[in-house]
């Protein structure tokens, strides 16, 4: 089975379980990670758990990176698994978040698929063939929504990794070129959201590969600018930059006046 038709499903089905969860969310058992914001339900571990047995029993030999999983390595292969972004939203019943879904052979993304269960929406991207989105029975093409910069609307997100703290000079000059500033809390979404010309770019400067590869490839089948991910994210987390083409090189020079660690 071609594994980008048996992925597009399989983010539909995981959907479907989390949604189930997701409908009594108060009664989610939850467990603190690393810090009182990073949190792991039973929603995550079982949605987790479902993909990967699924991918296993038809692909055996591949490997996966798995947020609650962590690293599986087996051939050239990786399935890369965000079972649910958006986990502190999905807890609190706040309807933003995704099943992200993307798969990497022989050191690049190939494609990526990226489910919200609460609109419906399936996004998804194979390196090469163009973005597109699906919604019930109706299928379409997505592109990026080139504008200028005091039109544009900017997901700047902060993971707790790291320094802490929200560059505040960042959002300050972001705000002040006139663009508007959001962090909904799924980065997987905010990148499929990109593609799909609602949102103008996200940037953040520490991010997991399942919250990023899926997402970014939509973007970039859908018509963006990123950064160079698979070299600064893969295996570990880092930087991710991705833009519409239009604002690409004044919002990086942005992030280089007020990151002093940034490699854009
Ligand atoms: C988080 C979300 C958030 C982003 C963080 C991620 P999680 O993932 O994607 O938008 O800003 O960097 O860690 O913990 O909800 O899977």
């Amino acid at each position: 089975m071609d594994r980008f038709i048996f992925a597009q499903s399989l983010a539909k089905e995981a959907g479907a379980i989390a949604h189930g969860f997701f409908k009594n969310y108060s009664s989610l058992s939850l467990q603190e990670k690393e810090h009182p914001q990073d949190l792991v339900s039973e929603a995550d571990l079982a949605v987790e758990k479902f993909i990967i047995e699924k991918i296993s029993a038809l692909f055996p030999d591949d490997g996966f990176l798995g947020e609650e999983t962590g690293l599986v390595e087996k051939n050239n292969n990786y399935w890369v698994i965000d079972p649910i972004d958006g986990t502190a939203n999905f807890v609190r019943g706040f309807r933003y978040y995704c099943i992200s879904i993307a798969f990497v052979s022989n050191g690049a993304v190939d494609f990526g698929v990226v489910f919200d269960p609460c609109a419906d929406e399936l996004f998804y991207a194979r390196r090469g063939n163009g973005a597109f989105i699906q919604s019930g029975d109706t299928k379409k093409s997505i592109h990026v929504d080139d504008c200028h910069f005091n039109r544009a609307i900017i997901e700047i997100g902060r993971c707790r990794e790291g320094d802490d703290r929200p560059n505040f000079e960042l959002l300050k000059k972001v705000f002040e070129k006139g663009a508007g500033l959001r962090h909904f809390g799924a980065g997987a979404l905010a990148l499929a959201h990109i593609g799909a010309g609602r949102l103008s770019a996200c940037y953040e400067t520490f991010i997991k590969p399942w919250d990023a590869f899926a997402g970014s490839i939509i973007c970039e089948e859908a018509g963006a600018v990123a950064n160079d991910y698979m070299e600064s994210l893969w295996k570990d987390g880092g930087e991710v930059f991705v833009c519409v083409p239009s604002i690409a090189e004044e919002f990086k020079s942005i992030i280089r006046e007020t990151e002093s660690n940034s490699t854009l």
